[in-house]
């Protein structure tokens, strides 16, 4: 694997930090890389938010299930999928904006992905660390209102950032042979692939260095889609008018 690759490999999300600063050069350089990302028709549907008064801070940690490093990052971000410029861009060429389809709500939100993740690899490649903040879905108005989002807009998750204080361990990602499928979809395979990284995965949890666990990935996994079902989200987005009603 080439330096690129390996910086990518060796990836794991960073949730303590020192009190270092990041210079606004940087912080500027690694939003363009990000910017720097596909976009689907180039319609560039992303807005990033640079959240930095401390009670907004607060209010967004505690909004995210009082997550402390949102409070203690160097730098937090929200990534917004943005149809906004979008709609400008319509009405200043004189065309109807297509209100609420659920392919510009998904193309917006892709590009807020695409967007975030080459975020957190340029920062990781000046030896910065981060982590997504998807809880901010957990109260995704208080979110809005504390950065006065208009309609059209919304928080897809926050980006933590800040010169690591600790890192843990990578975590195993499960077998590329197990996600990768030839041709039509196979999943003969499933159980014995999914059996196997349990066991993986019960090793890793039980022998890293922090919140150590005795489960596996399938019980984190299923505990994850159960614990955070979000039914606020579909009238929080209809509401913005990001889909239809
Ligand atoms: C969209 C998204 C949202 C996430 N939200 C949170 C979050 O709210 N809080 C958190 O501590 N980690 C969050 N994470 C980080 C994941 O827990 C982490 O990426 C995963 O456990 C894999 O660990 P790694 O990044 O260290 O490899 C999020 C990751 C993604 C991609």
């Amino acid at each position: 694997m080439n330096q690129l690759m390996n910086q990518m490999m060796g990836h794991a999300s960073v949730r303590d930090y020192t009190d270092r600063m990041i210079e606004r050069a940087l912080l500027l350089d690694i939003i363009r890389c990000g910017q720097a990302a596909s976009s689907s028709n180039f319609v560039q549907a992303c807005s990033v938010i640079r959240v930095s008064d401390k009670a907004n801070r607060q209010r967004i940690a505690e909004a995210a299930g009082q997550q402390r490093w949102v409070n203690e990052a160097a730098e937090f971000l929200v990534l917004c999928a943005d149809l906004k410029r979008i709609e400008y861009c319509c009405e200043k060429t004189g065309l109807e904006f297509p209100v609420g389809y659920t392919e510009h709500f998904m193309v917006a939100t892709i590009d807020a992905a695409l967007m975030g993740q080459n975020m957190l690899l340029a920062a990781e490649s000046a030896g910065l660390g981060g982590v997504f903040i998807g809880g901010i879905r957990n109260n995704p108005q208080v979110v809005a209102d504390c950065l006065s989002l208009p309609d059209q807009v919304y928080p897809v998750f926050g980006l933590c950032l800040g010169w690591p204080a600790r890192k843990q361990a990578v975590k195993p990602r499960l077998a590329v042979e197990a996600i990768l499928h030839e041709e039509t979809y196979q999943n003969e395979s499933m159980a014995a692939d999914i059996e196997h990284y349990d066991e993986l995965m019960s090793r890793y949890y039980a022998q890293r260095q922090t919140s150590v666990r005795d489960s596996n990935w399938s019980q984190q996994t299923a505990a994850a889609v159960h614990g955070k079902r979000r039914e606020h989200m579909l009238k929080f987005l209809q509401q913005r008018g990001l889909v239809k009603q």
